[in-house]
């Protein structure tokens, strides 16, 4: 698909290489330009510098040739040496503005469809069933939501996949302990409904009790054995427990998107017993291809680089000797069912870093399985752990483990002494609604603008702070354009125009640089799957938002009309954008707060 809006990093980019080509050698004219933004310009090229030792000359005479080359240049004011033979490259007003003026005009704001052709499977939340869903769960719930956002706007046709966790010889245990405890309460319908805690608390803890018997109990550690048996084998009753246990708790899990805001429907759920049918086959499948070889009586996958304590090769255990399966053979089915069944191009698994050996391993039998081929990308896009406030393991006073839903509504109720603080006039259920929105907001940026693979600490008071990079900033220096331009409307100050023929304030110079960057980040966060790389873009631009208007008057009545037209298009521009960005990392962008 052709590119929208060019950025005018990508015009310099052109220029320079156009004049390597009239004034170097060929070995070296197609060579990167390197050009990157610059304090002392806009762009700067080092390209003199890096080539400078292979052609044998002074850095600042091949500087200077190419600094002949691109005088005159379309769009472009100054070019200058400096120093050892940086090349300072200025444009002109007019191409600034002439490219705003595009961006402007087109609802996406000038961004291109990079990904189109490309079908991303995204594997992303995963959180299991009758356990509580914990903060781990919630870097890969917001970072798969935010990928998602970004892959489909960027054209891509997007998959989700909720791989929960809801088969496995636990359930065994749970369904024999509620059988042999009828009157354990559990349900939804069954609890005292001022129990915040919900069904999958009750679970859990009904799981940890029926843990216990079983390591102290050998008669109940025998029928639960015997109750997985049964559930294996599809034995009614027992199958009917299991589902009623599952649908409870993918409802409490829904719950939580549905606040969250994520884009993860009943219908993205295929959990581990969703791949269940074709174990089998895919074992089969593996070991006519040569893939598994017999260990013990067990079917495993040899790597011969994959080396554990004493040089002992680690193998993948895809059935264990009992017939079982586990872990591995059901993330096989995964691939091959993301490959075969849904098309996918680019796999993406947004899972702890702690499972990244388990990754590779499923990684190079799909390919040795020939599933896997050379045009299908495969990523495990691994994240580390959110630790609590002391950035020690997040735990709760008594060490257990910390419910996402109590920290969520810590979060709100911070976020309201915030807003309320920041504007009293707020009405109750005005204050309510903002409220949720920026304590969201806060959760969402404090996660989205950590790399991901870095650990980070979860801690409110400094998520829902107006100042410093966060959620609540930008959403204020959102809402605070959006004030701008209401009042604008309401004085009859006309609408935003770019105008190509006015001169630039240095404010405004910085403000449509990084307004222009927009498309190419997003490429970046697609490219490297990081979403911290459009949160960072967000709060630069809001940074430069902040100059520009602290500098360069809008509605002030000695402001002439012209003049305020660009800037009134300048405001308009950074809303969008601002509010394009944010919803991509699932953000919402109030027009007031
Ligand atoms: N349920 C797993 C966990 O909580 C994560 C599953 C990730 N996805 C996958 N295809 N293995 O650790």
């Amino acid at each position: 698909m052709a590119e929208r809006v060019r950025s005018l990093a990508d015009d310099v980019e052109a220029a320079v290489s156009a004049a390597m080509a009239g004034a170097l050698p060929a070995e070296v004219a197609s060579e990167d330009p390197l050009v990157r933004r610059s304090d002392h310009a806009d762009f700067q090229s080092n390209v003199a510098l890096s080539l400078a030792k292979r052609l044998g000359r002074p850095p600042r005479d091949v500087a200077n040739e190419l600094r002949d080359g691109l005088t005159g240049a379309d769009g472009l004011a100054r070019v200058e040496v400096s120093g050892p033979g940086f090349l300072n490259i200025s444009l002109a007003d007019a191409a600034l503005l002439g490219r705003m003026a595009d961006r402007f005009a087109d609802p996406r704001l000038g961004v291109a469809e990079s990904a189109a052709g490309e079908t991303a499977v995204i594997d992303y939340s995963a959180p299991n069933v009758a356990k509580e869903m914990h903060v781990g769960h919630l870097r890969s719930t917001l970072i798969g939501d935010a990928l998602t956002r970004v892959l489909t706007f960027l054209g891509a046709r997007t998959v989700r996949q909720n791989h929960v966790g809801d088969w496995g010889t636990q359930f065994g245990m749970l369904i024999q302990y509620l059988f042999e405890h009828p009157e354990a309460a559990w349900r939804r319908k069954d609890l005292d409904p001022d129990e915040t805690a919900g069904t999958v608390s009750a679970l859990d803890a009904l799981y940890r009790t029926a843990r216990q018997a079983f390591d102290a109990d050998p008669g109940f550690k025998e029928r639960a054995q015997r109750r997985v048996v049964a559930l294996q084998a599809g034995d009614e009753e027992t199958v009917s427990a299991w589902r009623e246990i599952v649908a409870e708790s993918e409802e409490a899990f829904q719950q939580i998107y549905e606040r969250l805001g994520v884009l993860l429907t009943p219908d993205d759920i295929k959990g581990e017993s969703f791949y269940n049918p074709w174990l089998n086959d895919v074992v089969d499948e593996l070991t006519e291809k040569g893939v598994l070889e017999d260990s013990n009586g067990a079917k495993v996958v040899f790597f011969d680089d994959i080396r554990g304590p004493e040089d002992k090769p680690v193998p993948m255990l895809v059935r264990k000797s009992d017939g079982g399966f586990g872990y591995a053979a059901t993330d096989l089915a995964t691939i091959r069912y993301s490959i075969q069944e849904l098309g996918g191009t680019r796999l993406v698994y947004i899972v702890d870093a702690r499972q990244s050996q388990h990754f590779q391993m499923v990684f190079r039998a799909a390919r040795r399985a020939g599933w896997l081929t050379d045009d299908i990308e495969a990523v495990h896009a691994a994240n580390g752990t959110i630790n609590g406030p002391d950035g020690r393991p997040f735990k709760t006073r008594s060490g257990g483990t910390v419910r996402l839903a109590d920290l969520l509504d810590e979060a709100l109720e911070r976020a309201r002494e915030v807003v309320a603080e920041k504007d009293p006039d707020l009405g109750p259920d005005e204050l309510d609604h903002i409220a949720h929105l920026a304590s969201v907001g806060a959760v969402k940026y404090a996660e989205l603008s950590t790399s991901r693979t870095k650990d980070y600490s979860f801690d409110v008071t400094r998520m829902v702070s107006f100042n410093g990079q966060t959620g609540v900033y930008l959403q204020y220096t959102h809402t605070r354009i959006a004030s701008i331009l209401r009042r604008a409307a309401e004085t009859g100050a006309g609408l935003g125009r770019f105008d190509a023929g006015l001169a630039l304030e240095p404010a405004e110079r910085a403000l449509a640089l990084a307004l222009d960057e927009f498309g190419a980040v997003l490429d970046a966060v697609a490219e490297a799957l990081e979403p911290h790389q459009l949160a960072g873009y967000l709060y630069v631009l809001a940074r430069a938002f902040t100059g520009f208007y602290e500098s360069c008057p809008v509605l002030r009545s000695d402001v002439p009309q012209d003049v305020r037209a660009n800037r009134l298009a300048f405001c308009e521009l950074t809303r969008a954008t601002l509010a394009q960005g944010l919803h991509l990392l699932g953000i919402a962008a109030p027009e007031r707060m």
